[in-house]
């Protein structure tokens, strides 16, 4: 069995972010959860989870706000938790049409999806570099970051933008020994998409009509992807996308509920 690692996730107390958190903490390992919910409502949740008390701690911050951050990675460093695994998470999504978003909703993303995702990875890889610490970055992007969508283009845009932000980060820092990858998911019937689900802003039924494995991501499979890429095996794996969608990207020309082959 492997040692137990100190790991990050931020947007830990959503539906992905929960999964993931799990995932590592069943396996050993030490997690750090960030969100934005106030500490004490926060700690109630996660104990509901029914996980040991020793293998969490709770950091509420608002990925947007690099001061709060700073402050916060510096209290980890001190109390010697500085993780060596951050899964870069915490997401929005709000659908409007591009003809009718404000230039608010647009920096909405930009802001949570893209900036915050990278004050946290500044936040880490300054400390990793300086401390000699070979980490691993993960940021959870999705199918979107290159199809587009109708509907979510700054969430697209912002996904996007954390493709390229992970390719960047892991071309400079390769020689640090620090891994930069991505795993875009498709569409999981849990957190933002599950919300569209249940306000009727999405059908669930129509994606599942042109998703190539016919039916939707559970968080689990999403946080089993992000438990790949941060094995040991995956020591070679640096500046990648980890598609795990279904399929849902594939070019499909038919529509998808044809029973018509080719
Ligand atoms: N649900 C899907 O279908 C799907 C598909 C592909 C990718 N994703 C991505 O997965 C990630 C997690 O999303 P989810 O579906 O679990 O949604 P979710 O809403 O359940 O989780 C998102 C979490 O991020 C937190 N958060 C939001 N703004 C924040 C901020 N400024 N600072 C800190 N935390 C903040 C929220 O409080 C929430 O707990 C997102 O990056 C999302 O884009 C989701």
């Amino acid at each position: 069995m492997q040692e137990s690692r100190c790991i990050m996730v931020t947007g830990g107390l959503g539906d992905i972010g929960k999964a993931t958190v799990l995932k590592f903490v069943h396996a050993g390992d030490f997690v750090i959860l960030n969100d934005l919910l106030e500490v004490k409502a926060a700690e109630t949740q996660i104990v509901s989870w029914g996980i040991p008390q020793e293998q969490w701690l709770y950091l509420c911050a608002d990925c947007r706000e690099r001061e709060a951050l700073h402050e916060a990675f510096d209290a980890l460093e001190r109390e010697g938790r500085l993780p060596s695994i951050v899964i870069v998470n915490a997401g929005v999504v709000a659908p409007v049409p591009f003809l009718e978003m404000s230039p608010e909703q647009w920096g909405f993303h930009l802001d949570v999806n893209l900036t915050g995702a990278f004050h946290v990875a500044q936040e880490i890889a300054q400390r990793w570099v300086a401390q000699k610490v070979s980490g691993t970055l993960l940021f959870t992007s999705s199918w979107v970051q290159d199809v587009p969508q109708q509907g979510i283009s700054a969430y697209c845009v912002s996904k996007s933008g954390l493709k390229m932000l992970a390719r960047t980060m892991a071309l400079e820092l390769g020689r640090y020994g620090i891994r930069v990858n991505l795993v875009a998911p498709g569409i999981v019937d849990a957190g933002l998409s599950a919300r569209l689900f249940r306000e009727g802003r999405a059908d669930p039924n129509t994606f599942i009509s042109h998703i190539p494995l016919a039916t939707l991501q559970t968080s689990a499979e999403v946080a089993d992807v992000f438990w790949l890429l941060a094995q040991p095996e995956a020591s070679y794996i640096t500046g990648a996308t980890l598609l795990a969608d279904g399929g849902m990207s594939l070019f499909q020309f038919h529509p998808p509920s044809s029973k018509e082959t080719v």
